[in-house]
């Protein structure tokens, strides 16, 4: 994979955000609708804000995805939104399987799998995370637990559809730790085997990704882009780094925007 292709760059705002921080997401449409970036670039507020980040982002580069989804699209489930929900609030894509959801959810591979079809359903690009604990990492088990991860969670369903994998180490989320770039180039190599029977997908890192890192973790080969936590909520930090993805990626922005 080149490293020349365009990037994706993805945040994650996680539990965070009240109606007073679509302000950042309002200040990143705006300087995306002027820079007119290369590379892609979407922002997963909660559930709470599609809606109304999806109007800010309108006419905007800035796509808005959902951060998790129930498998089936209606029914007696309180509290659970459904992937056609999220998409008629404005989401266009949606993470799934992040190690938050796999661990203190229960969620397995082959729920992920059911969640990706229904994403698949109501047209959303889901977004696959897979990852190894620190234990795993250790026991020299990561390209064995991240090939299978992938293998389990991504349904046959997707051959010949768009989506993207995140190579997320749990270890490295939140952490301020990163793999180093062999050890990510590896695994990011793995999952490209391990998906090769559905085609090919963007397979972007995550995990402790910050401005000042971001450009040398977007030049290693087969990393297509980053999925963003904590930098994510500002948009100075997040368009830094997507400034850093359009100085990896194919051609630059007809003007940079401002940081
Ligand atoms: P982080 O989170 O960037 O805050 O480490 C990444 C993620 O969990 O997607």
């Amino acid at each position: 994979m080149s490293p020349a292709r365009r990037k994706t760059v993805i945040g994650n705002w996680k539990m965070h955000g009240l109606a007073a921080q679509l302000c950042e997401v309002e200040r990143l449409a705006a300087a995306l609708r002027r820079a007119r970036p290369a590379a892609r670039v979407a922002i997963c507020p909660p559930a709470t804000l599609i809606h109304r980040a999806a109007e800010l982002a309108a006419d905007s580069p800035l796509e808005i995805g959902a951060q998790d989804l129930h498998p089936e699209p209606f029914g007696a489930r309180t509290g659970d939104l459904g992937a056609e929900m999220l998409h008629d609030a404005g989401a266009r894509l949606a993470i799934l399987g992040h190690s938050e959801r796999r661990c203190d959810h229960r969620e397995d591979d082959a729920l992920i799998a059911r969640k990706v079809e229904a994403a698949l359903r109501a047209g959303l690009i889901p977004v696959v995370c897979v990852g190894e604990t620190a234990a795993e990492r250790a026991e020299g088990r990561a390209l064995r637990v991240v090939s299978a991860q992938v293998r389990a969670s991504l349904p046959h369903a997707l051959r010949g559809r768009e989506f993207l994998v995140a190579y997320e180490p749990v270890w490295a989320i939140g952490s301020g730790a990163t793999p180093g770039p062999e050890d990510i180039a590896e695994v990011h190599a793995a999952i490209v085997r391990a998906m090769a029977p559905l085609g090919h997908a963007p397979v972007l890192y995550g995990g402790s990704v910050r401005p000042e890192n971001a450009r040398a973790l977007m030049a290693i080969p087969g990393v297509d882009g980053v999925l963003v936590g904590g930098a994510s909520l500002k948009a100075d930090d997040f368009l830094r780094i997507v400034r850093a993805a359009e100085r990896t990626g194919e051609g630059a922005m007809v003007s940079g925007p401002p940081e």
